[in-house]
C-alpha cells in the first residue's frame, strides 16, 4: 500500500482510498438492514422501552432472551445500532455497594419508537416482511432475471408471481397483509389532519386493493355519512367483518370494481406496468360518475423527483422503484409518466398534493 501511495502521489492515492471506501460502504450496507431486523427479533426496542429509563448494557443483556455465552457480544450489535441512529447512549449513575459510579445507558430514538409493538404506527411488520428470505432471495437473482424471459426476479426465484404465491402460502399472505396494514394507519392520520376537503361532496368510496381495510376503516370512522367499501382479493379479506358504513367486497380489479363517487388506490398502481394500470384505470372509470357529478380517483403513490445525486428522498424512491421491478411488474413514476398514464386511460385532469413525505396524493378526474 505504501508503495502504491508513492507511485500515485498524495491526491491520487486519496482519491483511490475514497473510491475503495465507497465500494466497501455499498458492499456492507445490507448490515444496516440485518442488524435492524435482529434488534426487532430480539425485541430490543420493547425491552429498552419497558425499562423506563437509560438501560445499562448489563441490564439489557440480562433481559434479552439469548444464549448467555454470547452476552459479551451484545455491545457490538448495540454499537452498530447506535451508529445507525436507532438508540442513543446517556450517562447514568450506578450505585455499587456504597459507591456511586457513572455509567452509560441505552435509550430509544424517534426511529426506534416506531418499532415498538404497541405503537399504533409501528413499522416492525414492514421490516420483517421486506427482509424475510421470501422477499430477499429474489435480489440474489436480479442479473439472472435480466438475462432470462421471466417477468420479474420474484418469478425467477419462486416460479410464480407474488400475488399467486401469497394465495398459496399463508406465511407470505400474512407478512404482506401485516406490512401493508401498518402503513395504512399512518396515512389516514395525515389525510384526516391535512386533507379533510378530499372527501367533500363524496357519499361513497371504494378502496381498491384496500388490503385488510385499515384505510377504509379510518375513513368510515371519521366520516360516518360516507359509505365505504374495502375491495381486495378473496384470500386477503377472508374472515373480516365490516361495520355500519364499511363493507368488505372480494373481487378482481382487472374484471370489475364496485361503483362509488370516489375510488382510493393506495400503493396499487405502482405495483403494475403501464398496460396493466390502464386496464385497472379503465375499470375505475366505469365505476365512478363523471367529473361534473363529483367522480374522482384518489391515488396515493410516489411522484419521483428530479435526479439530484445524494438526495435522500430520491434514494428512498429509487429503492422502492427497484423493489417494484424485482417483486412485481410495476414502477415508481415521474409526473410526466403519471400524466401520460392518466391521459392514455381517458382521464381529463389531475392534481398532485405532496403531503405524504416521499409520497403524494394525486386526485384524478374523469
Ligand atoms: C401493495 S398492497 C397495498 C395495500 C393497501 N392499499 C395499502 O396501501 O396498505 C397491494 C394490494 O393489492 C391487492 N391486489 C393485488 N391484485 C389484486 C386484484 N387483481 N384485485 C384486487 N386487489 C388486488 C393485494 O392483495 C394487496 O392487498
Amino acid at each position: 500500500m505504501a508503495e502504491m501511495a508513492m507511485q500515485y502521489g498524495d491526491e491520487q492515492s486519496r482519491g483511490l482510498l475514497q473510491s475503495q471506501a465507497h465500494i466497501w460502504s455499498h458492499i456492507f450496507s445490507f448490515i444496516n438492514s440485518m442488524t435492524l431486523k435482529c434488534a426487532i427479533e430480539l425485541q430490543i426496542p420493547d425491552i429498552i422501552n419497558s425499562h423506563g429509563g437509560p438501560m445499562l448494557l448489563s441490564e439489557l443483556v440480562e433481559a434479552l432472551s439469548i444464549n448467555k455465552d454470547k452476552s459479551h457480544l451484545v455491545y457490538r450489535l448495540m454499537r452498530m445500532l447506535v451508529h445507525s441512529g436507532f438508540f442513543v447512549k446517556q450517562s447514568v449513575s450506578i450505585t455499587q455497594g456504597n459507591q456511586e459510579e457513572e455509567g452509560e445507558g441505552y435509550l430509544l430514538t424517534p426511529a426506534s419508537k416506531l418499532l415498538l409493538k404497541d405503537d399504533p404506527l409501528c413499522m416492525r411488520p414492514f421490516v420483517l416482511a421486506i427482509l424475510d428470505p421470501l422477499l430477499m432471495d429474489p435480489w440474489q437473482h436480479m442479473s439472472k432475471w435480466f438475462q432470462n424471459d421471466d417477468i420479474n426476479s420474484f418469478q425467477t426465484t419462486h416460479g410464480k408471481m407474488i400475488w399467486d404465491f401469497a394465495f398459496q402460502e399463508p406465511i407470505l399472505n400474512k407478512l404482506l397483509n401485516e406490512a401493508m396494514a401498518t402503513d395504512a394507519k399512518l396515512v389516514p392520520e395525515v389525510i384526516l389532519k391535512h386533507c379533510g376537503g378530499l372527501f367533500e361532496g363524496v357519499d361513497s368510496i371504494v378502496d381498491v386493493g384496500g388490503g385488510t381495510g385499515n384505510l377504509a376503516k379510518s375513513i368510515a370512522e371519521a366520516f360516518p355519512n360516507i359509505s365505504c367499501i374495502s375491495f381486495d382479493l378473496p384470500h386477503v379479506i377472508k374472515g373480516l367483518d365490516g361495520s355500519k358504513n364499511l363493507t368488505y367486497v372480494a373481487g378482481d380489479m382487472f374484471e370489475a370494481i364496485p361503483k362509488a363517487d370516489a375510488i382510493l388506490m393506495k400503493w396499487i398502481l405502482h405495483d403494475w406496468n403501464d398496460e396493466e394500470c390502464i386496464k385497472i384505470l379503465t375499470q375505475c372509470k366505469k365505476a365512478i360518475p363523471s367529473k361534473n357529478n363529483g367522480g374522482k380517483l384518489i391515488v396515493m403513490d410516489m411522484v419521483v423527483i428530479n435526479d439530484e445525486p445524494g438526495n435522500k428522498t430520491l434514494e428512498t424512491q429509487l429503492h422502492f422503484d427497484m423493489t417494484m421491478m424485482t417483486l412485481v411488474t410495476g414502477k415508481e413514476r415521474t409526473e410526466k409518466e403519471w400524466a401520460k398514464l392518466f391521459v392514455d386511460a381517458g382521464f381529463s385532469d389531475y392534481k398532485i398534493n405532496p403531503v405524504l413525505g416521499f409520497r403524494s396524493i394525486i386526485e384524478v378526474y374523469p
